[in-house]
């Protein structure tokens, strides 16, 4: 077995004790960065004259074909190392002989793996980030699209109040910059480099911390050792920012369900991204929004999973902290799984306009409408509300629109009514009057802005 720390023991581990230990199996996703954090250590290792230039180089030239190999499929993992970092040492220390035994001075793999962990998410992050702004790109699009498509907006799930399709899209926009965001924030706490805090209380060896940091593009060296190697909080932030953005994945989920549901049928989705059943021959199923649904359970599991394991760790590291992987390695994995198909089946989404807005015009969306109405003609607003109350009952008997009434009828219940209350109460005038910062009124400056902010 491959072990690095073998001097003190007297015997090997326990197969089952191994098996339990071993963290190669999942941890090989590591292999990237954790050969970018040695070539970085080991430059400075020479720099430093703490190892020779001549070893440096030997070391470095070691390093970047492993990674060839790793990357070509000529080297695989399976090996009995313990974990990524005796993998690639055992591996070094194979290709070039005791020069390779050198690597590790000044380092411990409690700061290395801290600092692959920060590699490895910094990237992540990178990608979730990239993806979230295609995402966000697909939903301006059809908002631009969708600027006049009338529909109704919810609340409770019963119809509330007009708006355009836009508008209600823009909803996620903000959601989605707002995730953006979040992880920019994450990465800028995060992008402090570990490296060279040794197991746990620094080295006695001139080790050039800041170089290193330079070198993998950190703004700094982290300040307290103790801290740089038991600190898991950048995964634990990016592990609830993932949990948001697949919250808002799964709302978003949950409208297309319902929408496209028959009753609803406000969209079709493409059949490239929807499923049939093995028995009915008729059905079309939200397969991918129904999925993403679901997954996002498991995000929320690697969080809470998370939290729950450093919560009682005394400082510094603790063998517990190697439960950090799987959980953020499949809610990363996830994450970027779901924000990819899930722009894809929303590119080709067809909305059934015609359906969006013959929905609009049931329902009694314009009921606020006609109170506002009588509340500009003078009526204080609570009487208006009530008279409004009154019409929509007498509507409901007659089974009629508030706009299907004669001037005649409506004055009946209010003599403040006019012609006019036709213009006032029809879908446009709702929709495109709505003109409050943020209404759907002002749809298009709404664009403007998130063309800037999504640049
Ligand atoms: N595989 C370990 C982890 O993921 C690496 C660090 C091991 N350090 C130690 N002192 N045993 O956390």
């Amino acid at each position: 077995m491959a072990i690095l720390w073998g001097g003190r023991f007297t015997k090997d581990n326990d197969k089952e004790m191994f098996d339990f230990n071993e963290s190669l199996s999942f941890d090989k996703k590591l292999y990237k960065v954790d050969i970018t954090g040695s070539l970085a250590h080991a430059a400075m290792l020479g720099k430093q004259g703490i190892i020779s230039e001549e070893e440096a180089a030997d070391i470095t030239k070691g390093l970047k074909s492993i990674l060839d190999d790793i990357e070509a499929g000529a080297l695989t993992f399976d090996s009995e190392a313990e974990d990524i970092h005796s993998f690639v040492e055992a591996e070094l220390i194979k290709r070039i002989g005791d020069t390779g035994k050198k690597l590790h001075t000044g380092r411990s793999r409690n700061d290395q793996v801290a600092l692959d962990m920060k590699l490895y998410t910094r990237e992540r992050i990178d990608e979730i980030s990239a993806l979230l702004k295609d995402l966000t790109d697909v939903i301006i699009e059809k908002m631009e699209e969708n600027t006049e498509t009338y529909m109704p907006a919810f609340t409770h799930l019963q119809k509330a109040q007009p708006t355009n399709l836009a508008h209600y899209l823009g909803a996620y926009v903000e959601m989605f910059l707002r995730d953006k965001d979040r992880l920019k924030d994450i990465r800028k706490r995060l992008n402090l480099s570990p490296l060279g805090a040794g197991a746990l209380c620094g080295t006695t060896y001139d080790l050039d911390r800041d170089y290193v940091a330079e070198k993998l593009s950190f703004d700094t060296a982290t300040f307290n050792s103790m801290d740089s190697v038991s600190d898991r909080d950048y995964l634990i932030e990016t592990l609830s920012a993932i949990s948001i953005i697949m919250m808002h994945l799964s709302r978003f989920s949950e409208e297309i369900i319902i929408w496209n549901s028959n009753e609803y049928r406000f969209v079709e989705i493409d059949d490239a991204y929807s499923t049939g059943s093995s028995i009915m021959p008729q059905k079309k199923n939200p397969d991918v929004a129904e999925l993403v649904r679901g997954k996002t359970g498991r995000t929320y599991g690697a969080l809470i999973s998370l939290l729950t394991t450093m919560k009682g760790l005394p400082l510094a590291y603790n063998k517990d902290m190697q439960e950090d992987k799987e959980v953020a390695f499949d809610a990363m994995d996830t994450v970027t799984k779901c924000i990819s198909i899930f722009t894809k089946m929303l590119y080709t989404l067809k909305f059934n306009n015609d359906v969006l807005e013959e929905s609009a015009m049931k329902g009694y969306t314009n009921a606020t409408d006609a109170a506002d109405y009588l509340v500009k003609k003078g009526m204080p607003f609570r009487d208006a509300h009530s008279v409004i109350g009154r019409l929509v009952l007498l509507c409901l008997d007659k089974k009629c629109a508030i706009e299907d009434l004669s001037i005649v009828e409506l004055k009946e219940l209010s003599e403040l009514f006019d012609e006019d209350v036709y213009d006032a109460i029809s879908l446009k005038t709702c929709v495109e009057r709505r003109m409050t910062k943020g209404a759907p009124g002002e749809i298009k400056k709404a664009i403007e802005h998130y063309k800037e902010l999504n640049k």
